[in-house]
């Protein structure tokens, strides 16, 4: 049996580096996400698990490994799909892929920022549907973004990326984080309060990790704090969203729009967002590219070797 099995497929990069330097693997080649018994039953005996944030790696599955597991490498920064805790509890190395995907998940960010401003998606759907009448001065009428604000919750690594981009459209920008951050505020952001990030900005972009603080971070109340000119973004993790208040702030209007990359149930999505012509939708797109997708599985197979060989990880979470 391969000491390493890899849970989906992965970019060739990273297989490459599992067949050079860790004699191989075993994988779920047909990548269809694994139900939690094929889960259990395929991790078992093995040493190393290479998964992505489609699976849930809790204390059920790292028990049917069993105790010769020594590493969880997820392909993703986020790592809210694993128990750490019950990792930790069990001696197992839990690692992600932070850094790499920094500016391509800005990218996305700002993409979906732009096209929520400027009403993209309904416009395209119009134009597609073969309902365009032609040109109007009143048609689509959508909000300017450079000079305004931009509030980040969660001023780290890709807070920081969205941030910079944002210089670039003369935007004052605000930055709510547990802690203040240099970085940040040596591009001139300003540390301040959930609140006032919220009242204050024109568009807010969320870059926080999924955790028992941030889950519905943005929920009713929080909207009743934004503009009614605001935009939210949300790159970072569905949950972070009471997603059925969002639905209720896009239908009534409570903000102007919403652009989102992640949700509460991926894969599914809540039906009221459909009927909301203010929302921008994308299917978790945040790191897609062929280069950063190459780079994630690089590094997480370069954790699992250097554990197999009894190194440090670069990426330990635990
Ligand atoms: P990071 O560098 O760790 O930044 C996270 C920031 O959130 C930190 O500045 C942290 O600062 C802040 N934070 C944590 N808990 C908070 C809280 N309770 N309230 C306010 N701020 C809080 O992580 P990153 O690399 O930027 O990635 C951020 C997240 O983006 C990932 O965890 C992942 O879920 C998501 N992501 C999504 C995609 C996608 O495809 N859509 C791609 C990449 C990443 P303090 O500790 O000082 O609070
Ligand atoms: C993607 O969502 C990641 O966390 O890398």
């Amino acid at each position: 049996m391969h000491p390493i099995y890899v849970t989906r497929q992965l970019p060739q990069p990273g297989l490459d580096i599992l067949q050079a330097e860790a004699g191989g693997f075993a994988i779920n080649a047909d990548d269809h996400p694994l139900t939690k018994a094929e889960l259990k039953s395929a991790v078992k005996g093995r040493t190393a698990i290479v998964c992505l944030l489609t699976d849930a790696i809790d204390a059920e599955v790292l028990d049917a490994a069993g105790p010769q597991l020594k590493i969880v490498a997820n392909v993703a920064v986020g790592y809210n799909n694993i128990d750490v805790k019950a990792a930790t509890e069990r001696k197992v190395l839990v690692t992600n892929t932070p850094g790499v995907l920094t500016e391509t998940t800005a990218d996305l960010a700002w993409a979906l920022l732009l096209a929520s401003a400027r009403r993209l998606g309904e416009s395209e759907r119009v134009l597609r549907a073969g309902k365009w009448p032609g040109w109007g001065i009143l048609q689509f009428l959508g909000q300017d973004i450079y000079g305004k604000t931009i509030g980040i919750v969660g001023g780290g690594r890709i807070g920081h990326a969205v941030a910079r981009r944002a210089l670039g459209f003369s935007m004052k920008v605000l930055y709510t984080s547990r802690s203040p951050k240099e970085d940040m505020n040596a591009l001139g952001a300003r540390h301040v309060d959930l609140e006032t990030c919220l009242r204050e900005s024109d568009f807010i972009s969320l870059h926080v990790p999924l955790t028992a603080e941030t889950k519905h971070l943005i929920g009713r109340k929080e909207f009743e704090q934004m503009k009614p000119t605001a935009h939210l973004i949300n790159t970072a993790r569905g949950p972070v969203i009471d997603e059925a208040a969002l639905v209720e702030a896009l239908k009534s209007k409570r903000i102007a729009g919403a652009a989102l990359d992640v949700y509460e149930e991926e894969p599914k999505v809540h039906a009221g967002l459909f009927e909301c012509e203010n929302a921008v939708l994308a299917p978790h797109i945040g790191s897609a590219t062929t280069e950063t997708r190459g780079r994630m599985a690089t590094m997480a197979a370069q954790n699992v070797v250097a554990v197999l060989k009894g190194q440090k990880p670069l990426n330990a979470v635990n």
